[in-house]
């Protein structure tokens, strides 16, 4: 029984993690393409500085959607660090929503 268990638990993560991949492609505003180029900036251990097609791609996107993801399984289901993620919009020089 313990092990039918685990294999369904499986298959509910991996639901979650491919319908956050689909809900990915256009996250608030941001397509794959800037979600990708963001993703070196936002994973932990080893953040990057964001690169500049990642600022572009957040320029664009929208921050006050990006916040309410905060504190969202989302994310870290993305491999994102909320924390990271939070933070990329100062790293670019944008400014983020007052609550934020
Ligand atoms: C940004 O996202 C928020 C929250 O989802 C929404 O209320 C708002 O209308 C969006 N703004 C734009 C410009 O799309």
């Amino acid at each position: 029984m313990k092990i039918m268990g685990r294999k369904h638990l499986v298959v509910v993560v991996a639901l979650v993690v491919l319908m956050g991949g689909i809900e990915a492609l256009t996250l608030c505003d941001m397509d794959d393409d800037g979600l990708m180029a963001c993703k070196p900036a936002v994973t932990k251990p080893n953040p990057e500085a964001p690169s500049p097609p990642c600022c572009e791609a957040l320029s664009g996107a929208n921050l006050t959607c990006l916040c309410g993801y905060r504190n969202s399984f989302m994310l870290p289901s993305l491999g994102i660090d909320p924390d990271l993620a939070m933070a990329l919009p100062a790293k670019c020089n944008l400014t983020p929503p007052p609550n934020c």
